[in-house]
């Protein structure tokens, strides 16, 4: 067998660098049409992005973006091969949305989350199955570190954010264990907080289904990346920009971001929202979004036995009125 030189070990790593989650069924339901402009809030690898830009044509636009400066080696190749304009920018989604002044768009798309990279890259800190420096920043130079967080919040805090952003039981023990260990040396690795989080726990606990850090490390990286402050306003501003007719998708991964989907989709698609019991309706609102997907639609059995990373996916799809 040849050597992987670094040449070939890089073009491997690009083959398999993300799945797309939820391919066909996204491009099915948004429907991007010759000469449209879509916009791409999170490219990742491009995997949709490359799929959405061959339905644009030669006439039609990408506008793609991400807080992770790295998919800057994934954009080349995917500009290269679109038959559209593909533009990326370097930022949080809705900061992008909000710069633009109209409401020209056809399609706007989510793919929530973290990335196969992200999460394969060791160093990037999201991952409790390596033991790596506890960073999970989706932008390497943004903001604050897991670290940060762990090493200066109050127990009260911590406690509050694994329950909220990890549903996590043993939230409180967790937070309390967090405390004296940090009170010895500050906490610096992944490692480090899953050893602490086995041992703070109880033993049958340890050997339930999932990883027992699972639920805690959710948490810290949607602290660390403010995700459920910036799908809600991303939310809004996809709501803003598109045309009348314009579709709008978003695959969620977790709860949490799939009911802050949910509620912006029955917020824009009710009618009058008077309060029960008035005799005509005082308040004129209008519905502004109409479902496309009563349930969210899933991935098929297929889809998760071939990526296994896909068994959570929702994805929720509306056009705009
Ligand atoms: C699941 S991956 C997307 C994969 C991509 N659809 C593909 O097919 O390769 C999610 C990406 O979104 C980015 N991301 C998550 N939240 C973001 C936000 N609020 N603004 C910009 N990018 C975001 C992450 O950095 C990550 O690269």
């Amino acid at each position: 067998m040849l050597p992987l030189t670094s040449l070939r070990l890089r073009e491997y790593e690009m083959a398999l660098a993300h799945t797309p989650v939820l391919l066909e069924e996204l491009v099915e339901l948004v429907d991007p049409r010759p000469g449209e402009i879509a916009v791409d809030c999170t490219f990742g690898a491009g995997g949709h992005a490359r799929a959405v830009a061959a339905r644009l044509g030669a006439g039609g636009r990408l506008i793609a973006c991400d807080r992770d400066p790295s998919v800057a080696e994934y954009y080349h190749e995917v500009a290269a091969a679109a038959p559209c304009p593909v533009e990326l920018y370097h930022g949080d989604f809705a900061d992008v949305l909000a710069e633009r002044p109209d409401a020209s768009v056809d399609v706007v798309y989510m793919d929530l989350g973290v990335s196969s990279m992200q999460l394969d890259r060791r160093e990037r800190g999201f991952s409790y199955a390596y033991d790596a420096p506890l960073d999970m920043r989706m932008d390497p130079e943004a903001g604050v570190t897991a670290a940060d967080l762990v090493n200066t919040l109050s127990q009260d805090e911590l406690t509050d954010i694994f329950r909220r952003y990890g549903e996590e039981r043993y939230a409180k023990p967790i937070a309390r264990a967090i405390l004296r260990e940090r009170g010895r040396h500050p906490l610096e690795s992944t490692g480090e907080l899953v050893g602490l989080i086995k041992r703070a726990i109880p033993t049958p606990a340890r050997f339930g289904a999932g990883n027992p850090a699972r639920r805690v490390f959710q948490a810290l990286r949607i602290v660390v990346n403010d995700e459920l402050a910036s799908l809600a306003r991303g939310l809004a501003e996809a709501h803003r920009v598109l045309r009348p007719g314009g579709r709008l998708a978003a695959i969620s991964f977790h709860s949490l971001e799939d009911r802050t989907v949910k509620e912006a989709f029955v917020r824009y698609s009710a009618g009058c929202i008077c309060p029960p019991g008035l005799p005509i309706c005082a308040c004129g609102h209008e519905p502004t979004l109409r479902v496309l997907t009563r349930r969210p639609v899933t991935p098929r059995a297929r889809e998760i036995e071939v990526n296994p990373r896909s068994a959570s996916a929702k994805l929720r799809v509306a056009v705009r009125i």
